[in-house]
């Protein structure tokens, strides 16, 4: 399995991943966003036998790095990325990665086997729906 950023060409594989965590008043899927984040490179990919198979969103924020999307269709790979984002952190010196999590999606224990040991439920927090707000300092 090879991580790399993410290129135009991806942009389709990326959306159909995203759609996991679209809500009915939320779009993670939506083109127009991912081709933004691409055009950051803030967008790295998972690739399996030249299947896009993970996507990461890692969108630098003050001083700290925020996960903004995190999908993986094939176990193993939701680690090898997040273990990329606190090599990214580790290499530029960031003392803390972050992120926003839909109670919905039921990844918190995910979190926590990642050494995101802060995990706080914020009620109605985003979209009026229960969220956690879960960091790791590096
Ligand atoms: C959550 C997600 C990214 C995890 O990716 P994955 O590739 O399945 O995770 P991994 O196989 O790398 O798991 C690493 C460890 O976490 C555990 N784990 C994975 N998902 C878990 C979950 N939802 N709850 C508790 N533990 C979980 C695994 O068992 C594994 O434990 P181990 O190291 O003891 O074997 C993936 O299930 C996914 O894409 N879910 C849908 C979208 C989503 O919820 N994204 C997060 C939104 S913020």
């Amino acid at each position: 399995m090879k991580i790399q950023l993410a290129h135009v060409q991806h942009l389709r594989d990326i959306c159909e991943l995203l759609k996991v965590l679209d809500t009915e008043k939320r779009k993670f899927s939506e083109e127009k966003q991912s081709l933004f984040f691409i055009s950051q490179q803030w967008c790295y990919i998972a690739v399996e036998s030249g299947n896009v198979v993970g996507v990461m969103v890692l969108e630098p924020t003050e001083g700290s790095y925020k996960i903004y999307t995190l999908v993986s269709k094939q176990k193993g790979t939701g680690k090898l990325l997040v273990n990329w984002a606190i090599d990214i952190c580790r290499k530029n010196n960031i003392p803390k990665l972050w992120c926003w999590s839909l109670a919905r999606y039921a990844a918190e224990g995910f979190y926590k086997k990642m050494g995101f040991a802060e995990s706080f439920l914020l009620h109605k927090q985003w979209d009026g729906e229960d969220c956690y707000f879960l960091g790791k300092l590096i």
